[in-house]
């Protein structure tokens, strides 16, 4: 559908689309073929774009896949009238899609300090580079604990982290460590399920702790990750600095850190 008839840009990469998985009528899952040359660290981003116009439309997505995987995953939301993401939704095999060369971002292993538990809070699809950082060896050398939390409207919107998780646990690399370490704590906001709430909420009131049978968080023990909406990220940025943790950069590693899942 987008076989391109204009120049690639200047420092892009033109893709293949390997392949393309609906999940529901707002998300689904691609991969594309990885260039020799890129390299990234397990849980940044990138600028994708799709080579249907002159000047195409760049948004940045998170990888979704390890550092050491020889294709690349995204996860995204469709939306009706989004610039980009009207079109991305209709990519089938084969298709081309634009990477910008450089990969960046603060969801990194590098920008925490040494800790115990790691805590990845996810709404959405800002699961997407805790897919990336669970399937890579390095997140369980660093952490005992490695405590998925995935907030979701609805119960199928689930569907891409239970099946995200199901292979990591029989992945040759790290499936051994994920069934030890790796706890995946889902919850639902407008459906009946078995945990309802935002993960705020269920920070707040303690229910996560007792339902994990954990400490409440704290600075010395505990690190956190958050990719979600603006306010998602907003409110669990303040509970964590209630709990005393402290926002950290690459240049400066401290207890948590924060990232926008940009596209919509
Ligand atoms: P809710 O259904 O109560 O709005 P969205 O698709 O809007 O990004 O929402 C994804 C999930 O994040 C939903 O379960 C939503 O709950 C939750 N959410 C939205 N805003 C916040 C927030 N400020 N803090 C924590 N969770 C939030």
């Amino acid at each position: 559908m987008n076989n391109t008839v204009f120049e690639i840009p200047a420092g892009v990469f033109a893709e293949n689309v390997k392949s393309v998985q609906h999940y529901t009528d707002r998300l689904f899952k691609f991969r594309i073929s990885r260039p020799n040359s890129f390299r990234f660290r397990s849980g940044e981003f990138v600028m994708i774009g799709l080579p249907n116009a002159e000047k195409p439309i760049f948004r940045a997505y998170s990888i979704a896949s390890p550092a050491w995987d020889e294709e690349l995953e995204f996860y995204s939301i469709k939306v009706e009238d989004g610039p980009l993401t009207q079109h991305l939704q209709n990519i089938k095999i084969n298709d081309t899609i634009l990477m910008r060369r450089k990969p960046t971002g603060t969801l990194v292993n590098d920008a925490l300090l040494p800790g115990k538990r790691l805590y990845l809070f996810s709404t959405g699809t800002g699961i997407a580079p805790f897919a990336s950082l669970i399937r890579d060896p390095e997140t369980y050398d660093k952490f005992e604990k490695i405590i998925l939390c995935h907030t979701c409207r609805n119960v199928v919107d689930l569907q891409y982290g239970k099946e995200l998780v199901d292979s990591v646990k029989i992945d040759p690399l790290v499936g051994e460590l994920a069934q030890k370490n790796l706890v995946h704590y889902k919850s639902v906001t407008r459906d009946e399920f078995a945990i309802k709430g935002r993960i705020t909420d269920l920070m707040t009131s303690g229910k996560i702790f007792s339902d994990l049978g954990m400490p409440r968080i704290s600075a010395a023990e505990d690190r956190g990750m958050i990719c979600g909406s603006m306010e998602m990220l907003r409110d669990t940025k303040k509970l964590l600095e209630e709990f005393g943790l402290e926002e950290g950069a690459n240049n400066n590693p401290a207890t948590f850190v924060v990232e926008r899942a940009f596209v919509d």
